[in-house]
C-alpha cells in the first residue's frame, strides 16, 4: 500500500483561477505537487467546457511537472496528436468516450506518451481486462465528471480494490478523481490507489503547500 511519501498528489487546475493559470501552474509546482492535473471538458462529453491544446501550450513553459492531461472529451481519438504536441506526458481517455478503446492507447504510447483509461462511477472495472498491456495509468472517476467540488462517491472504493488487485504487479499507475480531500484521502490509499487528484481542497485555500502537505499527512 502506498502512504504519504509515495502516493503522488495531483492538484487539478480546474480549480485554479483562469485569468493567471501560469502563475498558478507555478504556484503548485513550487508547493510540492508531483504532477499537474490538467481537465479538459467538451460541452458534450461531460456538461461543462473547460479548454484545449492552446491554453496547454500556453501553461507548458510554466513548470517542468508531468502533466496530467484528463480528456474528458468524446470522440477523444481525433484529438489525441493535438494533445500530444501542446505538452502533454500523460494522456487519459475515458472508457466511454470511444468505441475504440484498444487503438486509442496504442496510439497514446506510439506518440511517445503514457496512456491512461479513465472509468467513470458507473463503469466496472472489467473494462480494462483487456488492455492492461496497453495501459500505463488508470483513473477512478469517485464524482461523475463535469465540476469540481462535489462528494466522494464511497462505491468507488471497492472498484479501486479491485483495480489494484487486476494490476498486480504491473507498472500501472491507479489514480482518484474527485473529492479526495484530507478527510477522505486516508480511504483512498488504503484501498490501492497511488496518484490523487485534488482540486477544490488545493485551490480554495491561499496556502497550497501547507494543503499538499496535509494530503501527504492524512494519507501516511
Ligand atoms: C471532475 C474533474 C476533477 C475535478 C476534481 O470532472 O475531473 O479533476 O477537478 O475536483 P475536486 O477535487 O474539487 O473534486
Ligand atoms: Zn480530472
Amino acid at each position: 500500500m502506498a502512504g504519504g511519501d509515495t502516493i503522488k498528489i495531483a492538484p487539478s487546475i480546474l480549480s485554479a483561477d483562469f485569468a493567471k493559470l501560469g502563475e498558478e501552474v507555478r504556484a503548485i509546482d513550487v508547493a510540492g505537487c508531483d504532477y499537474i492535473h490538467i481537465d479538459v471538458m467538451d460541452g458534450h462529453f461531460v456538461p461543462n467546457l473547460t479548454f484545449g491544446p492552446p491554453i496547454i501550450k500556453c501553461i507548458r513553459p510554466h513548470t517542468e511537472k508531468v502533466f496530467d492531461v484528463h480528456l474528458m472529451i468524446s470522440p477523444a481519438q481525433p484529438y489525441l496528436q493535438d494533445y500530444a504536441d501542446a505538452g502533454a506526458d500523460i494522456i487519459t481517455v475515458h472508457a466511454e468516450a470511444d468505441p475504440h478503446l484498444d487503438r486509442s492507447l496504442q496510439f497514446i504510447r506510439s506518440l511517445g506518451k503514457k496512456a491512461g483509461v479513465s472509468l467513470n462511477p458507473h463503469t466496472p472495472e472489467s473494462v480494462v481486462q483487456y488492455v492492461l498491456d496497453k495501459v500505463d495509468l488508470i483513473l477512478v472517476m469517485s464524482v461523475n465528471p463535469g465540476f469540481g467540488g462535489q462528494s466522494f462517491i464511497p462505491a468507488q472504493l471497492e472498484k479501486i480494490r479491485r483495480i489494484r488487485q487486476m494490476i498486480g504487479d504491473r507498472p500501472i499507475e491507479l489514480e482518484v478523481d474527485g473529492g479526495v480531500s484530507p478527510d477522505t484521502i486516508a480511504s483512498v490509499v488504503e484501498a490501492g490507489a497511488d496518484v490523487m487528484v485534488a482540486g477544490s481542497a488545493v485551490f480554495k485555500g491561499d496556502d497550497y503547500a501547507a494543503t499538499i502537505s496535509a494530503l501527504r499527512a492524512a494519507a501516511s
